[in-house]
């Protein structure tokens, strides 16, 4: 039986970050793992010095025989909350390499830094050389279906571990399929046109009209997006988020 370890970087107990890892979990145990969730908030995570290399012990002791991880964090200023990096940078972890890890970023507030934060996640589980699946950008917008794709995810997670590690063969083919997961290579401008995409698909309240501006604003953004003319892309997006912004 696979043993899947799900961590909440966040000191809200009960915020949107334990509800996302909680239903990582139900998924994974839909597919028969062991699932443990951990709240980074029952311990005290020091930051990384030299005398604190694997503090707090009885934590870095959780992750033993662990086959799959799940890492959820909220987002402060574009990023992973403190209490994620210090989990990052000090938690000893056993012998992780190729074993499969879900990521999800929740920016609770505006939704900026969605990805950025999760790319901090990713390359994470690069260096860790764990290979990071489905990266799970949330804000307020995509919630509700964001849920629903933990668990699909965390019953992937269990499956994958399940059929035993898949460490990579050399550091390019850790390079190549890090550059290859979904949003690692995006921009600002990428991210505020993710952000529209999902206020698109949201109760946004705003009206058909605003809508379908905001839908032709989008429209001609992506089209520079995809031109490669990003710079120029980042008037139409930011009017679009700003249209439908709730
Ligand atoms: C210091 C700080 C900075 C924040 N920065 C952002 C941000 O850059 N973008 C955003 O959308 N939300 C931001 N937020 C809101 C958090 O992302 C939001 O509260 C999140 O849902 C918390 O998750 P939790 O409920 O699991 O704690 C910030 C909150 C704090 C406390």
């Amino acid at each position: 039986m696979a043993k899947i370890v799900g961590v909440v970087a966040s000191l809200h107990r009960d915020g949107l970050s334990s509800r996302l890892v909680n239903s990582a979990l139900e998924g994974a145990r839909a597919a028969n793992a062991e699932a443990a969730l951990i709240h980074l908030s029952d311990y005290v995570v020091p930051q990384w010095s030299d005398g604190n290399v694997g503090k707090p012990k009885e934590l870095s002791e959780a992750f033993e025989g662990m086959d799959g991880l799940v890492l959820c964090a909220p987002v402060y200023y574009l990023d992973v909350s403190g209490l994620a990096k210090d989990f990052m940078d000090t938690v000893k972890l056993p012998d992780v390499s190729g074993i499969p890890g879900l990521g999800i970023s929740v920016a609770g507030g505006t939704g900026k830094g969605l990805t950025s934060a999760l790319k901090t996640i990713y390359y994470w589980f690069f260096c860790k050389s764990i290979r990071g699946i489905d990266p799970l950008p949330v804000s307020r917008f995509n919630l509700e279906a964001a849920v629903g794709q933990a668990r699909a995810s965390g019953r992937k997670l269990a499956e994958l571990a399940d059929s035993g590690r898949n460490p990579f063969r050399d550091l390019a083919e850790r390079i190549a399929y890090h550059q290859a997961l979904p949003f690692m290579g995006y921009e600002y401008v990428d991210e505020m046109a993710l952000l529209v995409r999902q206020l698109l698909a949201a109760p946004h309240g705003k009206g058909a009209v605003a809508e379908a501006r905001a839908r032709d604003l989008y429209e001609k953004g992506a089209r520079l997006i995809g031109e490669g003319r990003k710079l120029e892309a980042v008037g139409p997006i930011v009017e679009a988020y700003e249209m439908l912004y709730y």
